[in-house]
C-alpha cells in the first residue's frame, strides 16, 4: 500500500448544491485510477479540488503523503492537470503554446525544444508544429492540451474526460499513451463516460453518485471481493452440454451461450475453483478448446455498485 493520492471525508458546497458529499479514498502510485459517474456526480469538482484549483469546504486531500492545504505551490508542479474544456491561445502556434506553458513551469530553455518535439510526438501532431491552435479541429485541440499537460513531467496526471471528442483512432492512441505514462512510474486518474473502453487500462476505479464515492479500489481487488469469476469456454460440440457444463458443479452461477459454441460461465470461488471447473468438464466428457478466465468489467462492477443512471 503506497497511496500517492489521499482523499479523507471531503465535502465541496457551492451555493446551493453540495458537489462532493464526504468522500473519501485513496490512489495508489503507479495506477490508472478510472472516474466515473453521471453528469452531475461530482468528478469534475473533486479533480479541480486534486489539482488545487477548488478550495474544499471541509475534508483533508495529501499528495505524495503532503496536505494540501499546507503546500499548494510545490504539489502544483507534481501534478498535471487537463481539464474538460481545455482553454486554448488560438493565436499562437502549436509550439508556441507548448514552448509558453514549458516556460511557464520553468522547463530550462536548452530542453525545451526537445521536450516540445518529444511531447508533440507523442500525441501525433508533429506536422502541425507551424500551424495556429485555432487552426486545429476539437480533436486535435485536446491532443495539444495533453502535451501541454505532460510537458514538465509531471508524476502525477489528472485528466477530466480526455478522451471526448477524440475519434476511434484517436482515442487508442490516447489509452496507448496512458499505458506508456503508467509505464514510465506516473501515476493518472481519469474520468470518464466511455466505460468500455476504460476496461482497457484501468488498474482502479472510483464510482461517484451525487457526490458520494459509491465504490473505488483496485480492480483486483473489486473482483476478488465479488468473489466471482467469468470465464469463456468453447467446446467442440453444440448440442445438450448445458447441462453437463452445470451439473454436479455448485459453483457455477451460470452459463451463457455467446456465439459458435462458445460460453460465458459464471462461477462463484478462487482460482482453485476455476481449475476444478476445468477438470469437471473433461471428466463430464466436454471436448473443450478454449478455457479463458475473463476480467469482471467495468461496467459489471458498476452495476453491482447498484450506482444509478451512469451512461
Ligand atoms: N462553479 C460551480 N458553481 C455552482 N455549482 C457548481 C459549480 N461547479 C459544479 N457545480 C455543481 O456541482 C455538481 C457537480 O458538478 P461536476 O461538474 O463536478 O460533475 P461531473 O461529475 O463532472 O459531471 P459531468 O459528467 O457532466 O462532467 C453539479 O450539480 C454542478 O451543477
Ligand atoms: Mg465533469
Amino acid at each position: 500500500m503506497n497511496p500517492i493520492i489521499e482523499v479523507d471525508n471531503l465535502y465541496v458546497d457551492f451555493d446551493n448544491v453540495t458537489a462532493v458529499a464526504g468522500v473519501s479514498f485513496s490512489v495508489e502510485r503507479g495506477h490508472i485510477f478510472g472516474l466515473v459517474g453521471p453528469n452531475g456526480a461530482g468528478k469534475t469538482t473533486l479533480l479541480r479540488v486534486l489539482a488545487t484549483l477548488q478550495e474544499p469546504t471541509l475534508g483533508k486531500v495529501s499528495i505524495t503523503g503532503i496536505p494540501l492545504s499546507d503546500h499548494a505551490e510545490p504539489i502544483r508542479r507534481k501534478i498535471g492537470f487537463m481539464p474538460d474544456f481545455p482553454p486554448v491561445y488560438e493565436e499562437l502556434k502549436v509550439w508556441e503554446f507548448l514552448d509558453l506553458y514549458a516556460a511557464a513551469y520553468d522547463v530550462p530553455r536548452e530542453t525545451r525544444r526537445a521536450r516540445c518535439t518529444r511531447e508533440l510526438e507523442r500525441v501525433s501532431l508533429m506536422e502541425k508544429r507551424e500551424a495556429l491552435v485555432g487552426e486545429l479541429s476539437r480533436g486535435m485541440k485536446q491532443r495539444l492540451t495533453l502535451a501541454k499537460t505532460l510537458i514538465y513531467d509531471p508524476p502525477i496526471l489528472l485528466l477530466d474526460e480526455p478522451a471526448s471528442g477524440l475519434d476511434p483512432l484517436a482515442r487508442k492512441q490516447l489509452y496507448d499513451i496512458l499505458l506508456d505514462l503508467r509505464q514510465e512510474g506516473r501515476t493518472v486518474m481519469i474520468s470518464s463516460h466511455i466505460l468500455s473502453e476504460m476496461d482497457k487500462f484501468c488498474t482502479a476505479m472510483g464510482i461517484m453518485e451525487k457526490g458520494k464515492m459509491v465504490s473505488a479500489g483496485k480492480l483486483s481487488e473489486i473482483n476478488q471481493e465479488q468473489g466471482k469469476r467469468r470465464v469463456r469456454v468453447r467446446l467442440l460440440e453444440e448440442d445438450g452440454v448445458q447441462q453437463k457444463m452445470h451439473k454436479k458443479f455448485p459453483g457455477v452461477k451460470s452459463t451463457t451461450l455467446e456465439h459458435d459454441r462458445s460460453w460465458t460461465v459464471v462461477l462463484s470461488g478462487d482460482d482453485r475453483t476455476l481449475a476444478a471447473y476445468n477438470k469437471h468438464l473433461v471428466t463430464e466428457g466436454l471436448e473443450v478448446c478454449e478455457f479463458t478466465p475473463l476480467k469482471v468489467s467495468m461496467e459489471d462492477i458498476l452495476i453491482q455498485s447498484g450506482a444509478t443512471h451512469v451512461s
